[in-house]
Order: C-alpha cells, then sequence, then structure tokens
C-alpha cells in the first residue's frame, strides 16, 4: 500500500511562496507516495472547547481524518506579526483533543521574511502535540520572496537543496 504524505501550508495567500515551496516538494515524491496538499484550512471554524466534542465541525473531523491517515505531516509557514498565521495556531488547536498529531512525523519549514519566532513557537506548539518532529526535516528560510521567482519557483540553489535534504529526511520515516 502507498505511503501519504499530508502537507499543510499556513499561508491562505493566492500564489503563496509556502504553497509554491510545498508543491516543489511533491515533484520529489516517489511513486509509492501519495502526496496532498490540504486546501480547505480557511474552512476551519475559530476553535471553540464547547463544539470539541464528539461531533466537531465537518472540517475538523475531515483534517483529523486527513492526519490520521497519513504517515508523515509537513507544516510549511510565514510568520505573520512575529507570530504563528492566525489560521494554522486555530486548526493545531484543533488536534489537541483528538491526539491526531501524537507520535506523528512532521517536518516544519518556515519561509518568511525572517521567520524566526513563528518557527520557535511552532515547535513548542508542537511539542505540546506530542508530534515526532524530525529535526533534521526542519528548516527556516529567511527572505523567501528574494529566493522565488514571480512564477513560484525557487531561483535559490542552496534552497532547493535544503528541502531536498528535508524531504529526504521526512521519507525515510514513512
Ligand atoms: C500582515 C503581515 C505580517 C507579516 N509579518 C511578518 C513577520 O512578523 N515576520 C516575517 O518574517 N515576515 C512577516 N511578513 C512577511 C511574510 O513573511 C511574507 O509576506 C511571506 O512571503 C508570506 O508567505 P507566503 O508568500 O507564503 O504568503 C508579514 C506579512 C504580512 C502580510
Amino acid at each position: 500500500m502507498n505511503k501519504t504524505i499530508f502537507a499543510i501550508s499556513g499561508s491562505l495567500r493566492s500564489g503563496s511562496s509556502n504553497h509554491n515551496i510545498l508543491k516543489f516538494l511533491g515533484t520529489m515524491a516517489p511513486a509509492d507516495v501519495d502526496y496532498t496538499i490540504y486546501n480547505n484550512l480557511a474552512q476551519i471554524p475559530p476553535f471553540d472547547p464547547g463544539l470539541d466534542n464528539d461531533t466537531p465541525p465537518e472540517t475538523v473531523t475531515e483534517l483529523r481524518n486527513f492526519i490520521t491517515h497519513a504517515d508523515a505531516v509537513i507544516i510549511c509557514t510565514p510568520e505573520y506579526a512575529f507570530g504563528v498565521p492566525g489560521q494554522l495556531k486555530n486548526a493545531l488547536d484543533w488536534l489537541v483533543s483528538s491526539s491526531t498529531l501524537v507520535d506523528k512525523p512532521v517536518a516544519l519549514i518556515t519561509a518568511s521574511s525572517v521567520g524566526n519566532n513563528a518557527h520557535a513557537a511552532l515547535l513548542l506548539t508542537l511539542g505540546a502535540l506530542s508530534a515526532n518532529v524530525i529535526e533534521e526535516a526542519t528548516l527556516l528560510i529567511p527572505f523567501i520572496r528574494a529566493k522565488m521567482d514571480n512564477a513560484g519557483n525557487i531561483t535559490d540553489e542552496p534552497t532547493k537543496k535544503e528541502l531536498e535534504n528535508v524531504f529526504n529526511r521526512l521519507l525515510t520515516q514513512l
């Protein structure tokens, strides 16, 4: 049976650099690996512990199912206002009670202007979720916009190489 990687972009922006990074990683997926980029992050409702019961919102159940059935997860995100983009953090909050990410191999890429605050905060959050963050599959890419052309291709060769390393390292966890 094929292995599965589920990828989440923390940016909702059309033409997002982070989304383009995830597309680039997808081109490296071997034939026996199903690679899916999540496209419903914007539809996740605001986290409400009062609704986090046996019948949570449908989009939340769908997200949990995607992650449960994935052999590994990639999170690729920018930083906003020195923090994690709100909609990504919101989605992660919905994952706490379900234990969906417990022991799940996770690659974390923060691609932003600077990004170190969001990267550090996400490592803490993923720790709280008991995810198995693969150290060699974590990558902070500053000045991301200068490393891509207008079509979303990564033009910076060292960055491409680092991304390849992250992806190959994650593949060893499948
Ligand atoms: C509202 C806003 C706040 C931002 N704040 C930060 C920040 O604190 N740190 C940073 O590194 N980049 C910041 N940026 C720049 C983003 O990292 C940059 O626009 C990045 O390309 C967004 O990712 P995307 O291309 O995947 O949408 C901010 C951008 C926006 C729109």
